[in-house]
């Protein structure tokens, strides 16, 4: 990442005041809870970027690859503080703000997968892991780390992910620089960031119309060990998924949706 052609694109504001840019960290989430722990309350909207990550984290303890000079690495320290089980719905902002910069950028219209993939072309091409920081019982701080795969040919991905991944050169054929789509990014995110805190209702319905799954429709969704079947009922105010399962209504905070219905598909495709 070239932080003077970044910030030739992207102002900051109280996102990106502090904005560090490092050529290899083992994950930007890691700096930025660091910052956060460092520097308290004056670190929100602190952006941390890596060209290359050595110890990049995903969603339920899976690993996120960040090779050197294909994707975008990025973390946003946020300063919250909120009664516990209160907390907003931010990974929306990661994953609105990246479909924006993907059409803003490159052209191309993606779709959201829950709880916060976004895929082109029906495969995933950013993912969004949100941690919490806590001081005692109260939380006291947020990292939104936004991964995207920008400019990987089909044998940049290891073998078992070539079928689910693709990146945005894959989809739209364009090299977007990194620094370029990263002002983008952060374009978005501010705005979706506050409105997200002010308003979480609002920056669910925000995110309905882009959801893959469509009313109705059946989806399969891997939580823990297992996975039940259930229908497609919506995103509650909160984030979470509801999910209709012999006829009761379940609200889930957490898990994977394995298998979805895209829109126009027959039976149960997988994705
Ligand atoms: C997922 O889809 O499982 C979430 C992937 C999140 C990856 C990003 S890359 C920047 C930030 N740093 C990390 O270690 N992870 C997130």
């Amino acid at each position: 990442m070239n932080r003077d052609l970044l910030l030739r694109q992207f102002r900051p504001t109280w996102l990106g005041r502090i904005l560090e840019c490092h050529e290899a960290l083992a994950s930007t989430n890691d700096r930025a809870r660091e910052l956060l722990d460092e520097l308290g309350p004056e670190a929100n909207g602190t952006v941390v970027f890596a060209g290359e990550q050595t110890g990049g984290r995903g969603r339920l303890g899976r690993s996120w690859q960040s090779r050197r000079g294909l994707g975008l690495a990025c973390s946003v320290a946020l300063w919250i503080e909120r009664s516990p089980g209160g907390l907003p719905p931010l990974q929306l902002a990661g994953s609105l703000a990246a479909l924006l910069a993907l059409r803003e950028t490159a052209g191309v219209h993606g779709k959201l997968k829950w709880p916060n993939d976004v895929l082109l072309d029906g495969k995933k091409v950013c993912g969004v892991l949100v941690e919490s920081r806590f001081l005692g019982e109260a939380p006291a701080g947020l990292v939104v780390g936004i991964g995207v795969n920008l400019l990987h040919e089909v044998e940049d991905f290891p073998l078992e992910l070539r079928t689910t991944a693709t990146s945005v050169f894959l989809a739209s054929r364009r090299r977007v620089a990194p620094d370029t789509f990263a002002a983008s990014l952060l374009r978005a995110l501010g705005p979706l960031v506050e409105e997200g805190l002010a308003n979480p209702p609002s920056l669910v319905a925000q995110a309905s119309p882009h959801w893959i799954h469509e009313m109705g429709s059946p989806l399969v969704l891997a939580v823990g060990s297992g996975s039940f079947r259930g229908t497609f009922a919506g995103v509650a105010p909160d984030g979470a998924l509801l999910l209709d399962v012999d006829g009761q209504r379940r609200t889930v905070h957490d898990g994977e949706v394995v298998r979805v219905r895209p829109p126009g598909a027959g039976a149960d495709d997988p994705s």
